[in-house]
């Protein structure tokens, strides 16, 4: 890990790391841009561990896990997985970056100014979440967490599935059967809640892409 004089961001390898997006209790993710010779320059989002996750064998786990059942699925309603390295003993989950919002974002945006998602909008978003989950089982993936934390839309308009840090995969071996370690309760599947063998026909379609988009679902209080 470097950081040159008069640049304040970190480089990791041929990453430098730029805009913190997100910041949750064990990972990070930024914007980032990977170099490469003769100028070569590719705009990435990265995600990594942070605090004593770095240090922590199961998270650092958790992560490789991740970016493996991410590694399964190539479709454009999915954020692509680029690469897991392994710089200055930190793991990066090295992604295509989504320039856009989070579905709750874009709910509390409609919520603020009192305009609804527009019904054919809202349509066609749906279409694209179901169509990206289709291709995650056609991978031999379930997501177990679809929610709006976890779709992104695009500034272009496309949806894009993130985050597949709770996973099941490789089904015949149940593994990952557990309950994920971090779960949106409020759209998880009861049996993902409980960590049971979860169906990709039903798991992630339980409050479905279009629950998702179209209606706050309201926190459950037990
Ligand atoms: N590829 C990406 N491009 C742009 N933004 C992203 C990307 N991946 C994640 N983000 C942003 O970072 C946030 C957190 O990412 P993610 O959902 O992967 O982590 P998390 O929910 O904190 O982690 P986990 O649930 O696995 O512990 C997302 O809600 C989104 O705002
Ligand atoms: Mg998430």
């Amino acid at each position: 890990m470097t950081d040159s004089p008069g640049d304040r961001r970190m480089r990791l390898g041929p990453y430098v790391l730029g805009e913190l997006l997100a910041r949750g209790a064990t990972a990070a993710v930024f914007g980032a841009q990977r170099s490469g010779p003769a100028g070569f320059v590719m705009e990435v989002a990265v995600k990594t561990l942070h605090g004593d996750a770095l240090r922590s064998i199961a998270h650092v786990r958790d992560l490789v896990l991740e970016a493996r059942a991410a590694a399964n699925v190539v479709h454009p309603g999915i954020a692509q997985v680029h690469a897991l390295v392994d710089e200055g003993d930190r793991p990066l989950l090295v992604m295509e970056r989504v320039r856009g919002w989070t579905l709750r974002a874009v709910r509390a945006t409609a919520a603020l100014t009192g305009q609804p998602v527009a019904p054919e909008v809202a349509v066609a978003l749906i279409r694209a979440a179901a169509r990206a989950a289709h291709a995650i089982h056609d991978g031999g993936v379930v997501h177990r967490d679809l929610s709006p934390d976890n779709l992104l839309v695009s500034r272009d308009g496309h949806v894009k599935v993130i985050d597949f840090g709770a996973a099941a995969w490789e089904l015949t071996e149940r593994v990952r059967a557990r309950p994920p370690p971090a779960l949106d309760a409020t759209y998880a599947a009861p049996e993902v809640s409980l960590g049971l063998r979860v169906d990709p026909l039903l798991s992630d379609n339980y409050i479905s892409p279009a629950t998702t988009v179209t209606s706050p679902h309201p926190a459950r209080t037990s």
